[in-house]
């Protein structure tokens, strides 16, 4: 917990909340950098999970793919360990009082702040041709999200903290000008608070084509793999391995527990990058079998997986009502 507000506010309202675009295929970098807590908090808190269908607006404008990808994304998660029993999954455009509670939040938000974010200067660097008003007030909208339904704690990859200190400034904006409402959120990170893609080099992400997919088929999880690059001073294979610049031994770590004796066969070379990247491939496989299975079942019935998420949106509603009208009648508009 990052400070003494969050903490206290959590005892009161132990609520989890986070976002995910439905970007297509989850890679690995999701599920090490915030899926797995999802799956985790949803014991210790009350867990709200949102697929973020008006954030990727900003850059997806294909509506079957949109439809599609909003699918994919809640049989993915469901079939990673998201149980409707134990949180609340569902789609932000069900829910339309976000984009309301994203305007009134603007009002307190300087464009400087936004201006300053760091994602917002990668998405006009990524989309030159394509900036929109969406992409700037992207992190308003994440903070509605979460202030909804007073959320303390959000799980994400750290490639998220700049917009949770942003969605921080903003409820002190709010809460200074119209009186204590909502509690400041913290992030909260796993031990892959990110995860570097097969290029070794960049963030796994894929607009940047370096992910390893969870649901892809088997063939081509192995040949993502085998494309990983790894230590790139090892030329021969008999150099010794430097398993801690390596990015398949790094993940080894998350997917086996002998990796300490796997690094020490890369350092004293008895075993080559191949022979790592074989075994890194078939621990992923197996790991996710029991996930690709199920998410295999849940695309065979997309019915089931409709039903979730607007069972999820229901439930949210009257959370969502009152939030409005505390928030509208603070603000005046009532
Ligand atoms: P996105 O697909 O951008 O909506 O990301 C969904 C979640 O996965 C967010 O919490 C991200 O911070 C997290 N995430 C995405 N890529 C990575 C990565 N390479 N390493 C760790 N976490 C990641
Ligand atoms: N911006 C997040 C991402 O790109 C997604 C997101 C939207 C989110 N709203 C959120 C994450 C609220 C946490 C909480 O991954």
């Amino acid at each position: 917990m990052a400070n003494q507000t969050t903490a206290s506010m959590a005892a009161t309202t132990p609520r989890t909340f986070s976002g995910i675009q439905p970007s297509g295929a989850p890679h690995i970098g999701n599920d090490l950098g915030a899926i797995r807590n999802y799956v985790r908090l949803q014991d210790e808190f009350e867990a709200i999970y949102c697929i973020v269908d008006y954030h990727a607006l900003t850059s997806t404008h294909d509506p079957e793919r949109m439809r599609r990808q909003t699918r994919e994304m809640a049989a993915a998660l469901l079939a990673l360990g998201l149980d409707p029993d134990r949180c609340t999954l569902f789609v932000q455009s069900h829910r339309p009082e976000h984009t309301e509670l994203a305007w009134l939040l603007m009002t307190v938000t300087p464009v400087s702040w936004l201006e300053r974010t760091p994602t917002y200067k990668e998405k006009v660097a990524n989309q030159p041709d394509d900036v929109n008003h969406g992409l700037l007030t992207y992190p308003v909208l994440q903070a509605a999200d979460i202030v909804m339904y007073k959320a303390t704690t959000v799980p994400v990859g750290k490639d998220q903290a700049a917009h949770l200190e942003l969605s921080r400034e903003i409820v002190r904006a709010f809460n200074r000008r119209y009186g204590e409402t909502f509690p400041e959120p913290a992030a909260v990170f796993t031990e892959a608070p990110v995860v570097l893609g097969t290029d070794g080099a960049r963030k796994m992400s894929k607009s940047l084509g370096n992910t390893i997919e969870i649901f892809a088929p088997e063939d081509e999880i192995r040949r993502q793999v085998m494309s990983m690059v790894t230590d790139t001073q090892r030329i021969k294979r008999t150099d010794p391995g430097r398993p801690e610049v390596c990015n398949v031994c790094q993940l080894q770590r998350f997917f086996g527990e002998d990796y300490i004796q796997l690094w020490e066969g890369e350092r004293t070379a008895q075993t080559g990058c191949v022979d790592m990247k074989r075994l890194l491939a078939d621990r992923i496989i197996r790991h996710y079998a029991g996930a690709r299975e199920r998410y295999a079942d849940l695309m065979a019935h997309p019915e089931q997986v409709d039903g979730i998420l607007e069972a999820g949106a229901d439930l949210l509603r009257p959370m969502a009502a009152a939030t409005m009208a505390e928030v509208r009648g603070k603000m005046g508009l009532r």
